[in-house]
């Protein structure tokens, strides 16, 4: 456990915790879900290279979080949790990390991890990376790729996977860096490290992913611009000047909408449900799912837009309602990319067929999402199945329930797996509620206080 002790209902433990979820009341209240991962990370990440103190507000204090801001005190940052999501860094400027004594342990957090990657990179120090078995699994040479072009190197790895130790370039050089899958990491690894290097570095990304680093580089002071990628149209072109001095300011965490559809979904799926889910980003490059639901028929409004900390956000109320099949196209993937989960258990109640392409990303995420997805509608009598990169939800309007969901160390598909019980005729269970800690601490408690049964 790290010295930062959290609240959180479900502890990080290396003994399963398993759950089961069952049919009850209408859920109705009004709610908050904690802080946006992708944000809390980012802020720890450039509060720790800007020069000065960063004071945060509403930061996720999940464990994925968590760990990272302990990764970035063995590099020489100081992070204090001051309570209630208030963290205040005092940051060692770009350039600035010492060389850890120990290897920096990412737990479950493909996000740390390779945004860590790329705050590294461009440092002249030499740093272990490793993580749990889940995040031993996921490939990183995709990452280290553009990395080892700014002149960094991997000293060890098989495989490209972790551990592996990196050494960081002694004089980074800035690249040009076209993604070869859409995602906000590998973009988020290479501006990282582009930070070290002299002159413009690059990336173009074939289409836009969620642009938090961006819009908190130029919060920091950082000259960066973006751009549509003409000719293509589609996706964006993004310049960063490398060597700022980035100014600490503010950062105000809005809640996630990732942990938000959790609760949403099941309010939609339970007849006499009316819940308000408070201050939610409503980042356009994050809202396909509510794009989605819309097209199925979901009513979900979106009260009192407003901007909190730079970004757009609103309160949701979500009501019941008849659901209907619909094709999901790929192009929409990235701004939904952690939703498809909950989304195929809402399509096993909708009517008719869902078809949600394009979603070979989710092969490598905490699990390989994708059959992981499946499975857990398959053992609870839904019809679905894969074909290609394509999953495809045969929608009955209700689930049987009564199977076993395996988790395999991912929290998306434990949590989805608790929103199909809720729903289904008979109870659902989960082998292993651990891992929902890692992003949404306090879910179990949060479902119970608005009426969900969970044991
Ligand atoms: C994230 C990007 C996404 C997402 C992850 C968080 C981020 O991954 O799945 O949970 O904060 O940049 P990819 O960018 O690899 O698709």
């Amino acid at each position: 456990m790290l010295e930062d002790e959290c609240w959180i209902d479900l502890p990080m433990t290396d003994r399963p915790i398993p759950l089961t979820a069952r049919r009850n009341g209408p859920l109705k209240g009004h709610i908050r879900v904690p802080g946006d991962k992708s944000i809390s990370i980012r802020a720890l990440i450039l509060g720790s290279l800007a020069v000065g103190e960063t004071r945060i507000s509403g930061l996720l204090e999940g464990q994925d979080v968590l760990n990272t801001a302990q990764t970035l005190r063995m590099l020489g940052a100081s992070l204090d949790r001051q309570g209630g999501g208030k963290w205040l860094v005092r940051g060692v400027g770009v350039c600035g990390f010492a060389e850890p004594k120990a290897a920096l342990d990412f737990g479950n957090s493909g996000t740390g991890c390779r945004l860590m990657l790329g705050a590294v990179a461009g440092c002249p120090v030499t740093a272990t990376f490793d993580g749990d078995a889940s995040l031993r699994k996921r490939p990183m040479r995709r990452v280290l790729e553009p990395l080892e072009r700014m002149g960094a190197r991997t000293v060890n790895s098989t495989d490209g996977r972790l551990p592996l130790t990196l050494a960081g370039a002694r004089d980074p050089m800035p690249i040009i860096f076209r993604p070869p899958v859409p995602s906000a990491q590998l973009k988020s690894a290479a501006l990282l490290a582009g930070l070290s290097a002299p002159g413009e570095t690059v990336v173009i990304e074939a289409e836009a992913t969620r642009d938090h680093t961006e819009k908190m580089l130029s919060h920091f002071g950082a000259d960066v611009r973006v751009e549509p990628d003409e000719p293509h149209g589609a996706g964006r072109r993004i310049t960063l000047t490398g060597q700022p001095e980035l100014v600490p300011a503010p950062i105000v965490v809005p809640a996630d909408p990732s942990s938000a559809a959790f609760p949403l979904i099941a309010a939609l799926l339970t007849p006499g449900s009316d819940l308000i889910i408070g201050g939610v980003m409503m980042n356009p490059l994050r809202t396909g799912l509510l794009t989605t639901l819309g097209e199925m028929g979901a009513l979900v409004e979106q009260l009192e837009m407003r901007k909190e900390g730079g970004e757009d956000v609103a309160d949701l109320r979500v009501r019941p309602g008849a659901l209907r099949g619909v094709e999901v196209p790929a192009e929409r993937a990235p701004s939904m990319i952690d939703e498809y989960p909950v989304l195929a258990v809402a399509a096993a109640f909708a009517e008719g067929t869902t078809v949600m392409r394009g979603l070979k990303e989710l092969r490598v995420k905490e699990s390989d999402r994708l059959a992981a997805t499946a499975d857990l509608l398959r053992a609870n009598g839904v019809s679905a199945e894969i074909q290609g990169d394509d999953l495809v939800v045969h929608g009955k309007g209700r689930a049987a329930g009564g199977g076993m969901v395996t988790t395999h160390m991912d929290h998306r598909i434990a949590m989805a797996a608790v929103v199909l019980g809720i729903a289904s005729d008979r109870p659902v269970q989960i082998d292993d509620g651990t891992f929902i800690a890692t992003s949404f601490p306090g879910f179990v408690e949060l479902m119970r206080s608005v009426g969900a049964d969970l044991s």
